[in-house]
């Protein structure tokens, strides 16, 4: 489909093409210098101690739950209203994903009344979704992961630029998102803020997560394969069952450039998200998410709510007539087949309501506010 309009875009261009030529020319392809420097670079602008790269950000979080301690007969909690890769590197563990409910239409984060009604015995971390890039109630999920002795992730996916702006008098404020539990995680996917195609970042200020990160990141091995291409090995131990979630020097070379791009396009993503609430926010019919905030996200994508339900296919198609792309974010996991079977009586009424309600806008810092006027001019159309 040719849109006129498509749903996200990036900012990719001659400076991320001679960086690959670079590597290419190079001939190291695995995990190397490169890697080493986009991970110092990440830790810099991230103010965190540790950035680990990685294959991509499911990688991520499957590393910073076993890290963390989080196995068999552990119970995680986190949203249903994500993607699925959050929940199943929670199901790699051999722990069990308990399902929170969202707080609503208007705050599609997950809600700390159901995550506190939730936590058992068997509870061992918290998974926070920082949605469409507006950072969770973390001041409200470290109160309770401090008082119930839980780990906290972040998956972060949404968010990478973000800073929190949560309690002005806590000790979170003013930090970027990503750095506000025990680990944080990122994706470099080919439709995200930072975008290197597959990729991924493991961020943390804890020392033994971060060396098990490292560890367990390349087969357990003591040392890697550019050590040895590079004269400063000769041999190396397994100490751990690790796994193949290496990044590559193509990644990291991209990544390099796109970082550097990052806060320039979070910025003009903020601006069209400025003009779509102009346009959007007073129109009878559609309920605007996360509305009361503006600066503390990195909008990573613009969802908006039908207030009726049983529209949400009608508005889309007529959408896709007028050549705008749209998308859902989310379809809820624990409504998918496979997650059906395995916890057939999840029920979680704010997130189900609101799924079925939810249409994503196009949303990408290549976008005009012109765009912007144009999408939002069909849409109210659409919906009349
Ligand atoms: C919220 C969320 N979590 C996890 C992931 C998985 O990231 P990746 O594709 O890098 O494994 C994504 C990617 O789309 C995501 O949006």
């Amino acid at each position: 489909m040719n849109w006129k309009y498509q749903l996200s875009d990036v900012d990719l261009g001659e400076e991320e093409a001679q960086a690959v030529a670079d590597v290419v020319r190079g001939k190291w392809l695995s995990i190397g210098p490169r890697t080493a420097q986009f991970e110092q670079a990440f830790a810099q602008w991230m103010q965190v101690k540790h950035a680990i790269a990685v294959s991509n950000c499911t990688t991520a979080l499957h590393l910073a739950l076993i890290a963390s301690g989080v196995g068999p007969g552990d119970e995680v909690l986190l949203p249903s209203y994500t993607f699925v890769a959050s929940a199943n590197a929670v199901l790699y563990t051999g722990a069990t994903p308990v399902f929170v409910d969202i707080v609503g239409p208007k705050d599609l984060n997950l809600s700390c009344d159901d995550l506190e009604r939730k936590i058992t015995l068997q509870t061992k971390a918290i998974m926070a979704v920082h949605l469409a890039g507006f950072p969770c109630d973390m001041d409200r999920i470290h109160a309770l992961a401090a008082k119930h002795g839980l780990k906290v992730i972040e998956d972060a996916c949404h968010a990478i630029g973000a800073s929190y702006m949560g309690r002005k008098d806590g000790h979170l404020y003013g930090k970027k998102v990503g750095t506000l539990g025990d680990a944080g995680c990122f994706s470099f996917f080919a439709n995200k803020n930072l975008v290197t195609g597959e990729g991924g970042m493991l961020v943390t200020d804890d020392d033994e997560i971060a060396s098990k990160t490292r560890l367990l990141r390349s087969h357990g091995m003591t040392k890697s394969s550019w050590d040895k291409a590079s004269g400063r090995a000769t041999d190396y131990d397994v100490t751990c069952l690790g796994y193949n979630y290496r990044c590559t020097e193509i990644t990291a070379a991209i990544g390099l450039i796109q970082l550097r791009k990052l806060a320039s396009n979070n910025s003009q993503r903020l601006e069209l998200v400025v003009e779509y609430r102009k346009l959007l926010g007073s129109v009878p019919g559609i309920i605007l998410p996360f509305v009361d905030r503006l600066e503390d996200s990195a909008h990573h994508i613009f969802p908006v709510v039908l207030a009726e339900s049983g529209r949400q296919s009608l508005v889309r198609q007529k959408l896709a007539e007028n050549g705008i792309q749209t998308s859902l974010h989310y379809l809820p996991v624990h409504l998918f087949s496979h997650y059906r079977q395995l916890f057939p009586n999840v029920q979680l009424d704010q997130t189900e309501s609101t799924s079925q309600r939810e249409i994503t806008l196009p949303l990408h810092p290549l976008m005009s506010i012109d765009d912007v006027r144009n999408i939002s001019q069909a849409f109210i159309e659409c919906i009349r």
